[in-house]
């Protein structure tokens, strides 16, 4: 690493509203991170040279192992967090919805004020919520719950929300940290089905990240493999199969078996630390 010349170079993503003659939706090039323990003195690469592109009304993937970076690398999109080195660019006017792996909801608001609550934070009053708020319930699923509390929601459900709350102020690039990774197998399927379903009828820019390959394979139309940490992109694949997708029906073509023993193949490969001690 190369200490005080890498980090002058850190940029915040940019965000600009003219899109690039080739509608590219985001441009991450040769993006690097490196956390720093002051305890221990250790240095941890959690990404290196990570470059990739999204184009506008993609739905992409990143599948890695755990602690490859993933979680960081969409953190910099969102501006949660710095780049040490590299750029990131958003072509969008405004900063990307993100959805966490645990559903972040507000616990003492109901359902539709979770829903709403980023309408309330722009100024907008209830009665100029509702028509929003009504059409997300309806999207998700949600609308015979409107007035639960959270406490009252399954896992799953809660998620929903997470995921409603995402859409409500039409973000057009939503960031996705394995949203469904904390469900049982079975909820998963569905809620699967429901974002291929919300995202075929909205088509936003979408950054999903999983460790499933399945996962990936079933939402996506590419996927990028990550090594393990610190992570790089070792391969960006195309997802060939058409849409609208059936989740269960996607799982009897062969070439779903194919690539995913493609991609297994690719996580197979053998990590290279580059930490100082
Ligand atoms: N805030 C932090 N401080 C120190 N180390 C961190 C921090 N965030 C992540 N890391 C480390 O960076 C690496 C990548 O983490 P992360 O991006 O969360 O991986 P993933 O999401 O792929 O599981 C891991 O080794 C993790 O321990
Ligand atoms: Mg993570």
């Amino acid at each position: 690493m190369t200490g005080s010349a890498a980090v002058a170079d850190a940029r915040q993503p940019s965000y600009s509203t003219a899109p690039p003659a080739e509608a590219a939706a985001i441009e991450v090039r040769e993006l690097g991170k490196a956390f720093y323990d002051a305890r221990s003195g250790r240095v941890t690469m959690a990404a290196q040279e990570v470059s990739f592109s999204v184009a506008r009304g993609e739905f992409v993937s990143i599948v890695g192992p755990s602690g490859c970076g993933k979680t960081t690398v969409l953190r910099i999109l969102a501006s949660l967090e710095e780049a040490l080195s590299g750029t990131v660019e958003l072509f969008s006017p405004r900063p990307p919805a993100m959805v966490f792996q645990e559903a972040s909801v507000l616990p003492w608001l109901s359902v539709r004020d979770n829903v709403g609550f980023p309408l309330h934070i722009a100024g907008q009053s209830k009665r100029d919520r509702k028509p929003r708020e009504d059409a997300l319930l309806q999207l998700t699923g949600l609308m015979d719950f409107a007035d639960a509390k959270p406490h009252q929601l399954s896992g799953g459900m809660k998620q929903r929300v997470a995921v409603a709350r995402a859409l409500v102020d039409e973000r057009d690039i939503l960031l996705m940290d394995e949203p469904f990774g904390a469900l049982d197998e079975q909820t998963r399927m569905v809620l699967q089905q429901e974002l291929l379903r919300i995202w075929e009828a909205s088509r936003k820019t979408v950054v999903f990240i999983t460790h499933s390959v399945d996962e990936a394979l079933v939402l996506s139309d590419r996927v990028l493999v990550m090594s393990p940490r610190p992570g790089r992109i070792v391969a960006d694949l195309a997802v060939p199969f058409q849409r609208p997708r059936d989740v269960v029906a996607l799982r009897r073509d062969p070439r779903f078996w194919d690539l995913t023993h493609t991609v297994w193949s690719l996580l197979a490969q053998p990590a290279a630390h580059q930490d100082t001690p």
